[in-house]
């Protein structure tokens, strides 16, 4: 139990809608990385997190319980530079057609034990995970080495009861230079998506369709290749994905959508053409044609890694795989274009996508119901698909014929937190997850609550601390706008009233969280939440002058930070992100120095954002990168250890690291503070972006991170100009 904070006023506040037309209610905050999202018929939300935690949310009073947890691979922050299971995890959740009765659900995960990617199927006993009654549905044997990427694992039901689950390419798309990773050498095949997307006899990179049952499932009729076909395997419905994110089924024509994340290659080259994110749809069982092919059916050639030679070019109606990794068959079925594809640049097809980093995600698909309590789109806009992009921050809606072809399109929202699923109700209210605003390790993930705009300000409500255990509801504007305050305290797995009005005495320090939810005469609401148990941590905000949308190199931005740590402690910086995206967690050093310091052990104790034992490898950037004789000074350091620089602990000399290795390492490490700048000691000031690096390309962004010791970091990212 930690002492309670004696500052005051922490908390959620509630930054509000982001569209005209529709209203944003925060039912949940404080989630670490979560992936996706299931809606109850009474109206719970679960939810799963990347590191394993399963969530119960209830939505009315905004109560978040963890209901399990499962044990999995996952990414830690312990070792967050690891080369191993960069995109495992707890990926994916799918609640049972009849959970109200049978309290099942469906889990994808990544095996804590083994190199395997599991379908489960779990029961809610006394409404919490009972982890030994776990039923495996399938196992998939997956690849965890050498920065593979792309494990997608997205669930869910269609009407019919068929489940669907997305898998990734599991590829590492870093030694194919943002083009087809089909690299045929021995040695190389976690970096050869012919392995897995475009091999019939693999379940990676696929759309998968089974019927579970009480043994485990069936093979459902119409999936891509009959069972008993040689060569295949009888679940796959879709093939030819690289890492196809989220998936949503038409509640009408059961047709399948979902966002495909693209390749990184900026613009085309004799060996394919640039990296295209997609936006999916899927009548039928089919191939959508990676890593042969991507966007309208854009295709690449055969390329030889050993001699770089450029071989045939891909033919869309009888693709090849002729990868000696492939145990599929050689001739695949003929491919499909996306429904909609974008590049990092500017799209003359589909401008609205505008430019930028990418990772598209698809569905749900709206229908107009009259007798629904609530519908977010008009009648115009019936049979309309919504997609969005994570990276983007955007959601559009996509107005779709009586054939299911794209009509047109619109920006739907703008100004999301990292947009990672997006379930309709059955009221037909919409649930946004919102993973947080970094890569990896956010305590900032939330769910938006989106319900038609009926003209009335939003509610704004925050909790102040005061002395003891006494808690105050602090609501914008109360004297016009009138509101009801209950107080509800949650514990484990229950959660209950303790009190209404604004005041509160707080009965239970050793609960989780406590919060305030007001509701106005139409019926709005606000929620604030405070962690009763959050190890101390606390929140920052930052804030920019004159809200910029994008800002340019060189631009001078004027800031404030709140947030109870001393003034002297606050860190501001900013950190330019080429559009690749793929630094976006952070900055990166490269890989190569990455697996010389893993080697050498440096990791044990330094990381390259955080301080461990030694200083983070980015703050040695920053404080040598004026200094001429930097250099000359770190290599000595390596060389013959020492203490006093950045505390007492001294560092051993590093005997293995030999004189050419040292100045490889050096260079990469003052290679970090390349397009950032920082500003420390200011609670507001002004800072200055750093002039433009050499990898500076369009459709960039901008990462402002507040920081100080014992406080979550407050991330904001904006445009580059
Ligand atoms: C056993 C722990 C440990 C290991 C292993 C270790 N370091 Fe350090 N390192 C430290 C500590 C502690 C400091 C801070 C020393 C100081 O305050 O002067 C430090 C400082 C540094 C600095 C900044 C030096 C300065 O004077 O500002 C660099 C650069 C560095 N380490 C790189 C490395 C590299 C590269 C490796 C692996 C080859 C490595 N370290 C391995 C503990 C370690």
């Amino acid at each position: 139990m930690f002492a309670k904070r004696l500052f005051l006023s922490l908390v959620l506040s509630l930054p509000w809608t982001c569209q005209a037309g529709l209203q944003s209610t925060f039912v949940a905050s404080d989630l670490r990385d979560p992936m996706e999202i299931s809606i109850a018929p009474n109206g719970d939300l679960y939810v799963v997190e990347r590191e394993g935690r399963v969530l119960r949310v209830i939505p009315g009073t905004g109560a978040v319980m963890e209901i399990g947890s499962i044990p999995v691979t996952a990414l830690r922050k312990e070792n967050k530079d690891s080369s191993w299971a960069r995109e495992d995890g707890l990926l994916g959740i799918a609640l049972d057609p009849q959970f109200t009765s049978n309290q099942r659900l469906y889990l994808y995960y990544s095996a804590p034990d083994q190199m395997i990617n599991r379908l489960s199927r779990f029961t809610l006993k006394n409404g919490i995970l009972d982890l030994k009654a776990e039923k495996i549905l399938l196992e998939i044997p997956t690849d965890r080495r050498d920065r593979v990427c792309h494990q997608a694992g997205s669930l869910a039901f269609s009407k019919d009861g068929l489940l669907y689950l997305s898998t990734g390419d599991n590829t590492n798309p870093f030694e194919s230079g943002g083009v087809a990773p089909i690299d045929d050498r021995e040695g190389h095949d976690h970096a050869n998506a012919m392995r897995s997307a475009g091999n019939t006899n693999d379940l990676r990179g696929k759309v998968l369709r089974i019927k579970p049952t009480e043994k485990g499932y069936e093979i459902p009729k119409g999936n891509l290749f009959p069972p008993g076909t040689p060569k295949t395997r009888p679940e796959i419905y879709v093939m030819g994905c690289r890492n196809p994110f989220r998936l949503s089924i038409d509640p009408k024509t059961q047709t399948i959508y979902w966002g495909e994340v693209g390749p990184d290659a900026g613009n085309p080259s004799p060996k394919g053409p640039a990296g295209h994110d997609e936006v999916n749809q899927a009548k039928s069982a089919g191939n959508h044609g990676w890593p042969f092919l991507v966007a309208d059916n854009k295709p690449y050639p055969l390329v030889d890694f050993s001699s770089k030679a450029i071989g045939t070019m891909t033919d869309p109606a009888a693709p090849r795989n002729p990868s000696k990794f492939n145990t599929g068959l050689e001739v695949l079925p003929p491919a499909r274009a996306a429904l909609i594809w974008y590049p990092y640049g500017a799209s003359t097809e589909f401008p609205l996508m505008g430019s930028g980093g990418r990772n598209a995600m698809a569905g749900p698909v709206f229908y107009h119901i009259a007798k629904r309590p609530w519908n977010l789109l008009g009648i115009e806009d019936d049979h309309t698909l919504i997609t969005y992009d994570w990276m983007r921050n955007k959601a559009w809606k996509v107005k779709l014929d009586d054939q299911e072809n794209f009509v047109r399109m619109e920006v739907l929202l703008e100004g999301l937190q990292h947009p990672m699923d997006m379930e309709m109700a059955p009221d037909g209210s919409i649930y946004l997850l919102e993973y947080g605003s970094g890569w990896y390790f956010n305590n900032n993930g939330r769910i938006r609550h989106l319900t038609p705009d009926q003209g009335h300000k939003p509610l704004q409500i925050a909790i102040k601390a005061g002395a003891g255990n006494a808690y105050e509801a602090d609501v914008k504007d109360l004297k016009q706008q009138p509101c009801e305050i209950v107080w509800y305290l949650t514990k484990g797995t229950t959660d209950r009233k303790v009190g209404t009005g604004a005041k509160l005495e707080c009965p239970d320090t050793n609960a989780d969280q406590l919060r305030a939810v007001a509701t106005d005469a139409h019926g709005n609401r606000g929620i604030a939440r405070v962690l009763l148990q959050s190890g101390g941590q606390t929140e920052l905000e930052l804030e920019l002058k004159g809200q910029p949308k994008d800002l340019a190199f060189g631009e001078k931005v004027s800031f404030k930070i709140k947030g109870a740590a001393p003034d002297k402690d606050l860190v501001l910086r900013a950190r330019y992100i080429p559009p690749t995206g793929h630094d976006a967690g952070g900055p990166a050093l490269p890989d190569d120095v990455v697996k010389l310091i893993t080697a050498k052990q440096c990791l044990a104790c330094h990381q390259v954002e955080t301080p461990s034992v030694g200083p983070a490898y980015l703050n040695v950037a920053l404080r040598y990168r004026d200094q001429q004789n930097a250099f000359a000074h770190l290599q000595q350091k390596l060389k013959n250890g020492g203490a006093g620089v950045w505390g007492e602990i001294p560092m051993p000399p590093q005997a293995a690291v030999n004189e050419a290795e040292s100045q490889h390492i050096i260079r990469a490490i003052l290679g970090l503070a390349e397009g950032m700048n920082e500003v420390r000691g200011q609670r507001e000031g002004i800072l200055t972006l750093p002039p433009a690096p050499a990898n500076a390309a369009p459709g960039g962004a901008w990462e402002l991170t507040a920081q100080a010791p014992q406080c979550s970091f407050a991330k904001r990212r904006i445009n580059a100009r």
